[in-house]
């Protein structure tokens, strides 16, 4: 109990200090409430805005592909050198151990498959479950002008509606049907339209011409996801531009568990991310940390 003899006055206020009042440093977070900016700083790093997610999600629609066949021998070696993990309720339950305490974005959206029509897809996470799993971030898809749009617009209102009550951010996914041109109108149109129904922030992929514009229209921060699998400096030069032009970091994969040595890789794009290294010294990094590894 505390002591109540004694007590002694307060003496030093600060009088003539103005109160520390510091904005919030993420782009279009300000105003969001305490638990909410806390889980997004859990996955921007405060001190370069940026973020280095690892995904390994893709299961939920492509089953075990090249690289994440066995996640508690290929990701968990990548864990240490992650932001981020960005994966299912199912493999966080069944392969991560409890003890990681890397913030989560866990997927909660489902019910297509690679045999099917990818845009057609549900809510498949109780956000209970995801409050259950202690995640930074709940994410599903939007596919702007697929055949299942609407559907896939209303699956990411909902899981914004629902992480709203609870102070936990949505990120949505700008997913593309195979019929859609990869350029600055259409990720301008996706990504501003996920921001405008209240995501916070957004994974778009990166393109050669008029990224700049695309991140500039969006409210919130836009991390690149990786796609397929190039060789390492095109990946590295792709993460380089990508935040030169505005993007906050990446969400990637393939690039990094496909990589000959993905704990070198994941590394030297930590370093692109965080400390702005150029894509040939990343390389070089990549290289080194490989030979070192004897991968
Ligand atoms: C795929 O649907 C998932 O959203 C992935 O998390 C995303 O595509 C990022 O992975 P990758 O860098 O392999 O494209």
């Amino acid at each position: 109990m505390a002591d109540l003899d004694d007590i002694k006055d307060g003496k030093d206020f600060g009088i003539g200090n103005p109160p520390v009042n510091e904005g919030f440093f993420i782009k279009g977070s300000n105003a969001l409430d305490w638990g909410m900016q806390n889980r997004l700083s859990r996955i921007f790093n405060s001190e370069t805005g940026n973020t280095v997610m690892l995904a390994f999600d893709h299961g939920y629609f492509m089953g075990a592909t090249t690289g994440l066949e066995r996640i508690d021998l290929g990701i968990m070696k990548l864990v240490p050198f992650a932001d981020v993990l960005m994966c299912t309720r199912g493999v966080l339950r069944s392969c991560i151990p409890s003890k990681v305490i890397k913030p989560i974005v866990l997927r909660c959206s489902g019910g297509n498959s690679i045999l099917t029509e990818l845009s057609n897809e549900t809510v498949a996470v109780d956000i209970e479950d995801a409050i259950r799993l202690n995640v930074a971030a709940i994410t599903a898809q939007v596919y702007i002008g697929a055949k299942h749009e609407h559907k896939s617009i209303c699956n990411i209102i909902k899981l914004i509606d629902t992480g709203n009550r609870y102070g936990i951010p949505t990120l949505a996914v700008t997913g593309v049907g195979k019929e859609m041109a990869r350029d600055a109108r259409y990720f301008g149109l996706a990504t501003r339209i996920a921001a405008e129904l209240g995501a916070h922030y957004i994974k778009s992929y990166f393109i050669e011409e008029g990224f700049e514009k695309v991140t500039a229209g969006c409210p919130v921060p836009i991390v690149i996801a990786g796609g397929k699998k190039l060789p390492e400096l095109d990946a590295l030069t792709m993460a380089y531009k990508a935040i030169d032009q505005g993007a906050r970091g990446v969400d990637m994969g393939r690039n990094i568990f496909q990589s000959d040595s993905p704990v070198a890789m994941i590394q030297a794009v930590g370093a692109v991310v965080h400390k702005g290294e150029k894509p040939k010294k990343a390389l070089q990094m990549y290289e080194t940390l490989k030979a070192e590894l004897g991968d």
